[in-house]
């Protein structure tokens, strides 16, 4: 795929987590007016995308795929349109294989054309799925099935970035970066602890795939969605972005909550996901559910996330030779990216973390005295 999309984590909103197949045009245009009114735009937010079940049931006459006239009255190129005009992109989903997940008509043997339909309507981001993949199952067969459509969207000459879902795939980490800017490394989110924490696991084990153009995607967020806690909440914004995840918000942003907000709009967190040097966060170490990450930055500076997964307080700790981090005659400045409150440490990394909680610390080296 094009090396000059997807610099850095794809930001913006998806609807599928909070509204399932209840899309439509009203829902896009009023998250593009928020991501404008809100300063999500100015903190980063760029995709508005709409997931499964715009469609009609059926391709029309020139077997063209067409949106649900009902929920989108301008069609997705009206739509397209409006959310350019607010300085955004606009996101589609479709799928490789005869249906979508939920059962609308699927991409397989119509790459070219539906790709060509994409671009003509002004899509700028494709999220591609697998379901209903007719029986090819074989790594050869899917990724053959993917390739041809990021040729197709690449023939149209129009830069889409390119999303790989997981259904009927297998290890996307491992062939998806030749194809597309990013691909899922886990089943679908759930809005409840124990589905954010064993996709944290799982996805924390894949640093070393991830780069510039090329991303492990952990689905989407489900801050403010009513699940779980805050604290859980803070903790998928921090690792999403302690691991260069994409920040797709998946709640309802005409009803968040101030606090839901914050969380969404705590640009020192989003500038962890996108710092440009693009490095996945790696594990630095592992006790039983308290892991430590450690997430270079283009500056110098080391991302330090210290996660506890476990259902008691605990104390973590690391330090900044574990960290990656240079010696320094001076000591380590730590900025604490939730309470922004600053500690000076000769090399000790440690906080006491609440359960299910992660403190997250932006560490540089400190620059004055002798
Ligand atoms: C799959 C994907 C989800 C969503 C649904 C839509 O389950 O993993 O993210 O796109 O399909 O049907």
């Amino acid at each position: 795929p094009a090396r000059t999309l997807a610099l850095t984590p794809p930001m913006g909103f998806n609807d599928w987590n909070s509204f399932g197949c209840d899309v439509s045009e009203e829902l896009i245009k009023q998250t593009a007016d928020y991501f404008v009114s809100s300063g999500m735009r100015d903190a980063g937010y760029r995709y508005v995308n709409i997931d499964d079940c715009w469609m009609a049931r059926h391709r029309d006459a020139d077997g063209r795929l067409t949106p649900d006239p009902d929920k989108f009255p301008s069609g997705i190129a009206g739509t397209a349109d409006y959310v350019h005009s607010h300085g955004l992109k606009l996101g589609l989903y479709e799928d490789a294989g005869t249906r979508t997940c939920a059962g609308y008509p699927g991409s397989l043997g119509h790459e070219q054309l539906d790709a060509q339909t994409f671009a003509a309507w002004g899509v700028d981001y494709l999220k591609y799925d697998n379901c209903n993949n007719a029986g090819h199952k074989t790594p050869a067969q899917y990724i053959e099935r993917y390739t041809t459509m990021a040729d197709a969207l690449a023939a149209t000459g129009r830069p889409i970035v390119y999303s790989i879902c997981e259904w009927g795939v297998h290890e996307p980490w491992t062939w998806a970066g030749n194809i597309g800017h990013l691909w899922r490394t886990t089943h679908d989110i759930k809005d409840i602890w124990s589905s954010l924490k064993s996709i944290i696991r799982r996805n924390a084990a894949l640093s070393s795939h991830a780069g510039p153009g090329a991303w492990n995607d952990p689905d989407m967020l489900e801050i403010g969605n009513g699940g779980m806690t805050d604290a859980e909440y803070r903790t998928q914004f921090s690792l999403w972005a302690e691991m260069a995840a994409p920040l797709l918000v998946g709640t309802d942003l005409r009803r968040a909550s101030p606090s839901t907000m914050t969380i969404y709009l705590n640009q020192d967190v989003i500038d962890v996901d996108q710092d440009p040097l693009g490095k996945q966060g790696r594990l630095v170490s592992t006790d039983h559910d308290r892991l430590v990450f450690a997430k270079p930055l283009s500056n110098g500076d080391v991302a330090v996330a210290l996660f506890n997964g476990s259902d008691t307080t605990a104390t973590i700790s690391t330090s900044a030779a574990q960290a990656g981090l240079g010696a320094a005659r001076n000591g380590y400045l730590l900025r604490d990216l939730w309470s922004r409150a600053t500690i000076l440490t000769t090399g000790d990394i440690t906080a006491t973390v609440a359960p299910h909680a992660t403190v997250m610390y932006r560490i540089s080296s400190t620059r004055f005295g002798t």
